[in-house]
């Protein structure tokens, strides 16, 4: 028998506990399926006399998770603590200059600094894997990298945090406003009590920057990431979608243009009947489009232990079976500069809503202000009339340029029967 990969555990929170628990859950079972046992050794969190519902009996404990990625007799270091900078990558560095494979679940530091921990894994020989990541248990990285390694991809996107899924996904059903929502998933513990980097979409931007740049073979680009969160809709918005036949999303999306690579991560209207409408709760889900296998759809748990925990051991599988692939699809020297394809060139519908003051010609010189911008109107929405009050009404435009409808939001904006800000959701294609 081979000897065991030694594995050394830095973070023991969440996803750490959730390891230790599926490594001894599965120990027979992994043992036959890498011809060898995964064995953790050592270990390193903040407190040591937490609870976690593990036996850590027998491993060595580190109080200082850098010097044990630097110090400790393993094969591979497993870095659980998270964050972009600070402690995190200064284990991941440790570990690659130890000369040890790392596993991360930490897209934050993949996101800024994935191409630079790359390039130094595979100039040493060493694999540097992140299949927890992104989309937590949906083996999304290797289906980029392996399943799908023989196309062209064209398009990569998805349903990439589960709170604001949870948060759409209830106020839909509920009818209830945002804040409020967002409140009561804080209670029940489906949201953070510093909420924002779920809802303003980083989290979301961080995954899509790691997905877009295994997907297209350029060094991960989070600056290039145009990025808008889910606070401003609201419930009017998606009674509308609903009215109107679709369902309001989060989205990451990575695609091709003709002007470079676009990487957006926005709230979206997509159509009912297309997979990913129909992706509810904390439920995560990723399409990815190529030209020889057409759409494949991915749905899973993105989040929790569990699901975690089956991500970060299925990295360690393929480190101590010896499977080796370019951490990013192409090796990483090769890794070419992200061509940004401007925000201002993206084409698309856009769903529009604006509060008005219910009187004559209004409908009128918003018509005009589109029109003098050169969007064209698809579809007109207003629910009842309230003669010299506030009313909402919802126009879909025809696929239009960004920068189009910008301009003509400057132009409706400024009309004084407009009382709100508009609110505008793209319509995504899918
Ligand atoms: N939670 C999920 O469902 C999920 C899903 C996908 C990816 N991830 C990623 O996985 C990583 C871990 O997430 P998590 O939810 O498990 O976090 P967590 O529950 O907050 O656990 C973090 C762990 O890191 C330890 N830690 C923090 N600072 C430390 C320091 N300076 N020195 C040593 N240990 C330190 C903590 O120690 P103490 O326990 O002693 O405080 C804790 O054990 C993050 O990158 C996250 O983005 C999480």
């Amino acid at each position: 028998m081979s000897q065991p990969l030694r594995v050394a555990l830095a973070g023991l929170g969440t996803v750490g506990a959730g390891t230790v628990a599926l490594l001894a859950a599965h120990g027979a079972l992994l043992e036959r399926r890498c011809g060898r046992r995964l064995l953790v050794t050592d270990v390193s969190a903040r407190s040591r006399g937490r609870d976690r519902g593990v036996d850590l009996t027998g491993f060595t404990w580190h109080d200082d998770p850098v010097a044990m990625a630097r110090r400790a007799e393993v094969d591979v270091i497993v870095e659980l603590i998270g964050g972009a900078d600070g402690v995190a990558k200064a284990v991941c560095e440790a570990g690659l200059a130890a000369g040890r494979h790392v596993v991360t679940a930490n897209k934050a530091l993949l996101a800024k600094h994935g191409t630079a921990l790359a390039r130094s894994a595979e100039a040493a020989g060493l694999t540097l894997a992140f299949e927890a990541s992104v989309a937590g248990g949906i083996p999304i990285v290797k289906a980029l990298r392996e399943g799908l390694a023989a196309n062209e991809l064209s398009r990569v996107y998805g349903i990439l945090n589960g709170t604001c899924n949870y948060i759409l996904t209830t106020m839909r059903e509920s009818g209830r406003e945002f804040a409020d929502v967002l409140a009561e998933a804080q209670r029940l513990g489906f949201a953070e009590a510093d909420p924002a980097f779920d809802i303003d979409g980083i989290d979301a931007a961080h995954k899509l920057a790691v997905l877009a740049s295994v997907a297209f073979g350029v060094e991960v680009d989070l600056d290039g990431v145009h990025i808008e969160g889910i606070g401003r809709v609201s419930a009017h918005d998606i009674r509308f979608a609903d009215e109107l036949g679709y369902r309001i999303k989060l989205l990451g999306i990575a695609r091709r243009t003709a002007h470079g690579i676009e990487q957006r991560v926005h709230p979206c209207m997509v159509k009912l009947g297309t997979p990913i409408a129909h992706v509810d709760g904390v439920f995560n889900a990723v399409v990815a489009e190529g030209d020889f296998v057409g759409s494949t759809v991915f749905q899973g748990r993105g989040a929790g232990a569990k699901p975690t925990a089956s991500a970060v051991v299925s990295d360690l599988i393929d480190i101590a079976r010896g499977r080796r692939t370019p951490t990013f699809s192409v090796a990483a020297v090769d890794l070419a500069p992200m061509r940004r394809s401007p925000m201002a060139r993206h084409v698309g519908a856009y769903y529009l809503r604006l509060m008005v003051i219910d009187r004559p010609g209004v409908f009128g010189a918003v018509a005009v202000a589109l029109g003098e911008a050169g969007v064209s109107i698809e579809s007109v929405l207003q629910r009842g009339r309230d003669p010299n009050e506030v009313v909402p009404v919802v126009m879909i435009t025809h696929d239009t340029e960004e920068q189009a409808m910008l301009a003509a939001l400057e132009r409706i904006a400024a009309l004084d029967a407009v009382v709100e800000p508009p609110t505008v959701i793209r319509i995504e294609t899918l």
